[in-house]
Protein backbone atom coordinates (compact mmCIF):
# COMPACT_ATOMS: atom_id res chain seq x y z
CA UNK A 1 0.00 0.00 0.00
CA UNK A 2 1.04 3.68 -0.66
CA UNK A 3 3.90 2.39 -2.92
CA UNK A 4 4.35 4.58 -6.23
CA UNK A 5 3.27 2.79 -9.35
CA UNK A 6 0.26 2.14 -11.25
CA UNK A 7 -3.52 2.40 -10.21
CA UNK A 8 -4.62 -0.90 -8.73
CA UNK A 9 -7.77 -0.38 -10.92
CA UNK A 10 -7.07 -0.60 -14.39
CA UNK A 11 -9.96 1.59 -15.10
CA UNK A 12 -8.70 4.44 -12.98
CA UNK A 13 -5.79 4.90 -15.42
CA UNK A 14 -8.12 5.60 -18.50
CA UNK A 15 -9.23 8.77 -19.87
CA UNK A 16 -11.96 9.60 -22.19
CA UNK A 17 -15.67 8.38 -22.60
CA UNK A 18 -15.93 5.08 -21.64
CA UNK A 19 -17.00 2.43 -23.84
CA UNK A 20 -20.09 1.07 -22.14
CA UNK A 21 -21.72 3.43 -19.08
CA UNK A 22 -23.97 1.57 -17.11
CA UNK A 23 -25.77 4.07 -14.77
CA UNK A 24 -27.93 2.58 -12.00
CA UNK A 25 -29.41 -0.27 -14.23
CA UNK A 26 -32.80 -2.24 -12.63
CA UNK A 27 -34.16 -4.89 -14.89
CA UNK A 28 -37.23 -6.62 -13.47
CA UNK A 29 -39.16 -9.66 -14.86
CA UNK A 30 -42.65 -10.20 -14.19
CA UNK A 31 -43.98 -13.47 -15.30
CA UNK A 32 -44.91 -15.19 -12.25
CA UNK A 33 -46.56 -13.86 -9.23
CA UNK A 34 -43.46 -12.20 -7.94
CA UNK A 35 -41.53 -9.71 -9.96
CA UNK A 36 -38.02 -10.97 -10.03
CA UNK A 37 -35.60 -7.60 -9.65
CA UNK A 38 -32.92 -9.33 -11.78
CA UNK A 39 -30.53 -6.11 -11.82
CA UNK A 40 -30.71 -3.54 -8.88
CA UNK A 41 -29.02 -0.60 -9.78
CA UNK A 42 -26.00 -1.72 -11.73
CA UNK A 43 -23.30 1.11 -12.06
CA UNK A 44 -19.93 0.59 -14.03
CA UNK A 45 -17.97 1.56 -16.76
CA UNK A 46 -15.81 -0.21 -19.17
CA UNK A 47 -12.95 1.25 -21.39
CA UNK A 48 -11.73 0.27 -24.59
CA UNK A 49 -9.05 -2.01 -24.34
CA UNK A 50 -10.33 -3.26 -20.91
CA UNK A 51 -10.03 -7.73 -20.33
CA UNK A 52 -12.77 -7.53 -17.50
CA UNK A 53 -14.08 -10.33 -15.79
CA UNK A 54 -17.25 -10.68 -13.64
CA UNK A 55 -17.59 -13.35 -11.33
CA UNK A 56 -20.67 -14.11 -9.21
CA UNK A 57 -23.19 -17.12 -8.17
CA UNK A 58 -25.88 -18.25 -9.93
CA UNK A 59 -28.41 -16.26 -10.44
CA UNK A 60 -27.39 -13.48 -9.18
CA UNK A 61 -27.63 -11.66 -12.66
CA UNK A 62 -24.91 -11.66 -14.48
CA UNK A 63 -26.41 -13.19 -17.65
CA UNK A 64 -29.26 -10.81 -17.22
CA UNK A 65 -25.89 -8.53 -17.11
CA UNK A 66 -24.68 -9.37 -20.31
CA UNK A 67 -28.23 -9.70 -22.54
CA UNK A 68 -28.41 -5.44 -21.52
CA UNK A 69 -24.62 -4.82 -22.12
CA UNK A 70 -25.11 -6.87 -25.42
CA UNK A 71 -27.98 -5.04 -26.57
CA UNK A 72 -30.11 -8.45 -27.09
CA UNK A 73 -32.47 -6.99 -23.84
CA UNK A 74 -33.54 -3.38 -22.69
CA UNK A 75 -33.11 -2.07 -18.63
CA UNK A 76 -36.62 -1.53 -16.98
CA UNK A 77 -35.01 1.40 -15.67
CA UNK A 78 -31.39 3.40 -16.03
CA UNK A 79 -29.50 4.31 -18.53
CA UNK A 80 -26.84 2.26 -20.57
CA UNK A 81 -24.44 4.04 -22.96
CA UNK A 82 -22.65 2.41 -25.61
CA UNK A 83 -19.54 4.33 -27.06
CA UNK A 84 -21.46 7.67 -25.80
CA UNK A 85 -24.98 6.61 -27.36
CA UNK A 86 -27.98 6.12 -25.33
CA UNK A 87 -29.22 2.09 -26.21
CA UNK A 88 -31.27 1.92 -23.14
CA UNK A 89 -34.76 2.78 -25.32
CA UNK A 90 -33.99 1.61 -28.66
CA UNK A 91 -35.89 -0.10 -30.11
CA UNK A 92 -35.39 -3.92 -31.57
CA UNK A 93 -34.09 -3.29 -35.15
CA UNK A 94 -32.06 -0.36 -33.60
CA UNK A 95 -30.86 -2.81 -31.26
CA UNK A 96 -30.06 -5.65 -33.88
CA UNK A 97 -27.91 -2.84 -35.88
CA UNK A 98 -26.19 -1.64 -32.97
CA UNK A 99 -25.01 -5.59 -31.77
CA UNK A 100 -24.47 -6.72 -35.07
CA UNK A 101 -22.21 -3.86 -35.31
CA UNK A 102 -20.26 -3.32 -32.26
CA UNK A 103 -20.92 -6.92 -30.11
CA UNK A 104 -19.67 -10.54 -30.84
CA UNK A 105 -21.00 -12.79 -28.05
CA UNK A 106 -19.32 -15.99 -26.75
CA UNK A 107 -22.01 -18.62 -25.40
CA UNK A 108 -21.09 -21.62 -23.13
CA UNK A 109 -23.21 -23.56 -25.91
CA UNK A 110 -21.14 -22.75 -28.65
CA UNK A 111 -24.54 -21.96 -30.63
CA UNK A 112 -22.94 -22.89 -34.17
CA UNK A 113 -25.36 -23.86 -36.54
CA UNK A 114 -24.86 -27.82 -37.34
CA UNK A 115 -25.71 -27.72 -41.25
CA UNK A 116 -23.12 -25.41 -41.65
CA UNK A 117 -19.41 -25.61 -42.29
CA UNK A 118 -17.03 -23.53 -40.27
CA UNK A 119 -16.15 -21.02 -41.84
CA UNK A 120 -19.99 -20.59 -43.09
CA UNK A 121 -20.59 -20.01 -39.22
CA UNK A 122 -18.01 -17.65 -39.14
CA UNK A 123 -19.38 -15.52 -41.81
CA UNK A 124 -22.87 -15.47 -41.09
CA UNK A 125 -22.34 -12.13 -38.08
CA UNK A 126 -21.08 -10.27 -42.10
CA UNK A 127 -24.42 -11.68 -44.23
CA UNK A 128 -26.40 -9.65 -41.33
CA UNK A 129 -24.35 -6.85 -41.93
CA UNK A 130 -24.70 -6.62 -45.76
CA UNK A 131 -20.73 -7.65 -46.53
CA UNK A 132 -20.44 -8.71 -50.40
CA UNK A 133 -19.43 -12.67 -50.64
CA UNK A 134 -16.09 -12.24 -51.89
CA UNK A 135 -15.06 -10.50 -48.70
CA UNK A 136 -17.23 -12.39 -46.35
CA UNK A 137 -15.36 -15.52 -46.81
CA UNK A 138 -11.83 -13.88 -47.17
CA UNK A 139 -12.72 -12.39 -43.80
CA UNK A 140 -14.23 -15.12 -42.46
CA UNK A 141 -10.84 -17.39 -43.59
CA UNK A 142 -8.43 -15.04 -41.53
CA UNK A 143 -10.74 -15.00 -38.34
CA UNK A 144 -10.71 -19.38 -38.13
CA UNK A 145 -6.56 -18.35 -38.81
CA UNK A 146 -6.64 -16.43 -36.01
CA UNK A 147 -7.81 -18.87 -33.71
CA UNK A 148 -5.70 -21.72 -35.23
CA UNK A 149 -8.43 -23.30 -37.38
CA UNK A 150 -7.55 -22.50 -40.59
CA UNK A 151 -7.16 -25.93 -41.37
CA UNK A 152 -10.62 -26.89 -40.42
CA UNK A 153 -12.52 -24.07 -42.21
CA UNK A 154 -14.70 -27.09 -44.36
CA UNK A 155 -15.46 -28.91 -41.28
CA UNK A 156 -19.34 -29.01 -39.48
CA UNK A 157 -19.42 -28.69 -35.79
CA UNK A 158 -20.02 -32.43 -35.35
CA UNK A 159 -16.61 -33.09 -36.76
CA UNK A 160 -15.07 -30.31 -34.72
CA UNK A 161 -13.93 -31.04 -30.81
CA UNK A 162 -15.74 -29.05 -28.12
CA UNK A 163 -12.35 -26.44 -27.49
CA UNK A 164 -12.85 -26.44 -31.37
CA UNK A 165 -16.01 -25.62 -32.22
CA UNK A 166 -15.46 -22.91 -28.96
CA UNK A 167 -12.67 -21.70 -31.43
CA UNK A 168 -15.44 -21.28 -34.19
CA UNK A 169 -17.81 -19.49 -32.05
CA UNK A 170 -14.79 -16.81 -30.97
CA UNK A 171 -13.72 -16.69 -34.70
CA UNK A 172 -17.58 -15.69 -35.56
CA UNK A 173 -17.64 -13.17 -32.73
CA UNK A 174 -14.31 -11.73 -33.98
CA UNK A 175 -15.27 -11.58 -37.55
CA UNK A 176 -17.17 -8.35 -37.59
CA UNK A 177 -14.31 -6.23 -35.86
CA UNK A 178 -16.59 -6.08 -32.27
CA UNK A 179 -15.84 -3.22 -30.43
CA UNK A 180 -16.57 -5.66 -27.22
CA UNK A 181 -16.44 -9.16 -27.32
CA UNK A 182 -19.07 -10.72 -24.39
CA UNK A 183 -18.45 -14.53 -22.94
CA UNK A 184 -20.87 -15.63 -20.84
CA UNK A 185 -19.19 -18.92 -19.41
CA UNK A 186 -17.08 -19.87 -22.42
CA UNK A 187 -15.50 -22.34 -21.01
CA UNK A 188 -17.99 -24.29 -18.59
CA UNK A 189 -18.40 -26.79 -21.53
CA UNK A 190 -15.27 -27.67 -22.17
CA UNK A 191 -12.36 -29.89 -20.35
CA UNK A 192 -9.16 -27.89 -18.16
CA UNK A 193 -7.28 -27.99 -21.65
CA UNK A 194 -9.58 -26.82 -24.06
CA UNK A 195 -10.56 -24.12 -21.04
CA UNK A 196 -7.05 -23.03 -21.02
CA UNK A 197 -6.72 -22.60 -24.74
CA UNK A 198 -9.70 -20.05 -25.44
CA UNK A 199 -8.32 -18.00 -22.29
CA UNK A 200 -5.12 -18.20 -23.65
CA UNK A 201 -7.05 -16.89 -27.37
CA UNK A 202 -8.61 -13.93 -25.27
CA UNK A 203 -5.56 -13.17 -23.89
CA UNK A 204 -3.86 -12.55 -27.39
CA UNK A 205 -7.00 -10.43 -28.04
CA UNK A 206 -6.64 -8.71 -24.96
CA UNK A 207 -3.15 -7.98 -26.39
CA UNK A 208 -4.23 -7.04 -29.83
CA UNK A 209 -6.38 -4.03 -28.22
CA UNK A 210 -9.89 -6.21 -27.61
CA UNK A 211 -12.06 -4.96 -25.36
CA UNK A 212 -13.07 -8.48 -23.47
CA UNK A 213 -15.93 -8.54 -21.06
CA UNK A 214 -16.02 -12.53 -19.69
CA UNK A 215 -19.12 -13.76 -17.22
CA UNK A 216 -17.71 -17.14 -15.19
CA UNK A 217 -18.71 -18.18 -11.82
CA UNK A 218 -15.24 -19.87 -11.30
CA UNK A 219 -12.78 -17.77 -9.69
CA UNK A 220 -9.70 -19.44 -11.66
CA UNK A 221 -11.31 -18.46 -14.95
CA UNK A 222 -12.12 -14.64 -13.66
CA UNK A 223 -8.15 -14.60 -12.92
CA UNK A 224 -7.60 -14.99 -15.98
CA UNK A 225 -8.67 -11.22 -16.52
CA UNK A 226 -6.69 -8.06 -16.11
CA UNK A 227 -9.83 -6.49 -13.92
CA UNK A 228 -11.87 -8.83 -11.79
CA UNK A 229 -15.63 -7.31 -10.46
CA UNK A 230 -17.81 -9.36 -8.67
CA UNK A 231 -21.48 -9.56 -8.94
CA UNK A 232 -23.97 -10.44 -6.30
CA UNK A 233 -27.86 -9.71 -5.98
CA UNK A 234 -28.03 -7.77 -8.67
CA UNK A 235 -25.31 -5.73 -8.78
CA UNK A 236 -21.53 -5.49 -8.70
CA UNK A 237 -20.27 -5.27 -5.07
CA UNK A 238 -17.23 -3.43 -3.98
CA UNK A 239 -13.73 -5.13 -3.11
CA UNK A 240 -14.05 -4.91 0.34
CA UNK A 241 -17.50 -6.34 0.20
CA UNK A 242 -15.94 -9.46 -1.80
CA UNK A 243 -13.03 -9.76 0.34
CA UNK A 244 -15.19 -9.90 3.89
N1 LIG B 1 -36.50 -14.16 -18.88
C1 LIG B 1 -36.64 -14.22 -17.54
N2 LIG B 1 -37.85 -14.15 -16.97
C2 LIG B 1 -38.00 -14.18 -15.63
N3 LIG B 1 -36.98 -14.27 -14.76
C3 LIG B 1 -35.73 -14.34 -15.26
C4 LIG B 1 -35.49 -14.32 -16.67
N4 LIG B 1 -34.15 -14.41 -16.88
C5 LIG B 1 -33.59 -14.48 -15.66
N5 LIG B 1 -34.53 -14.44 -14.68
C6 LIG B 1 -34.28 -14.45 -13.21
O1 LIG B 1 -33.37 -13.40 -12.93
C7 LIG B 1 -32.38 -13.81 -11.99
C8 LIG B 1 -30.99 -13.65 -12.60
O2 LIG B 1 -30.80 -14.61 -13.63
P1 LIG B 1 -29.48 -14.70 -14.53
O3 LIG B 1 -29.71 -15.70 -15.58
O4 LIG B 1 -29.11 -13.33 -14.95
O5 LIG B 1 -28.40 -15.22 -13.44
P2 LIG B 1 -26.88 -15.72 -13.67
O6 LIG B 1 -26.06 -14.97 -12.69
O7 LIG B 1 -26.53 -15.63 -15.09
O8 LIG B 1 -26.95 -17.24 -13.21
P3 LIG B 1 -26.10 -18.52 -13.75
O9 LIG B 1 -24.72 -18.41 -13.12
O10 LIG B 1 -26.86 -19.68 -13.22
O11 LIG B 1 -26.07 -18.47 -15.24
C9 LIG B 1 -32.74 -15.23 -11.59
O12 LIG B 1 -33.47 -15.19 -10.40
C10 LIG B 1 -33.58 -15.71 -12.76
O13 LIG B 1 -34.51 -16.69 -12.32
MG1 LIG C 1 -25.98 -17.02 -16.54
Amino acid sequence: MGAPGPAANSSSSHTGRPLVEFQNVWKTYVTGAEPVHALRGVSINIYRGEYISIVGPSGSGKSTFMHILGCLDTPTSGRYLLAGTDVSKMDEEQLAEVRNRRIGFVFQQFHLLPSLTAWRNVELPLVYAGVGRHARKVRALSALEQVGLGNRADHHPNQLSGGQQQRVAVARALVTEPDVVLADEPTGNLDSRASADVLAMFADMHKAGRTIVLITHENDVAAAAERVTRFRDGRFIEPEQAAA
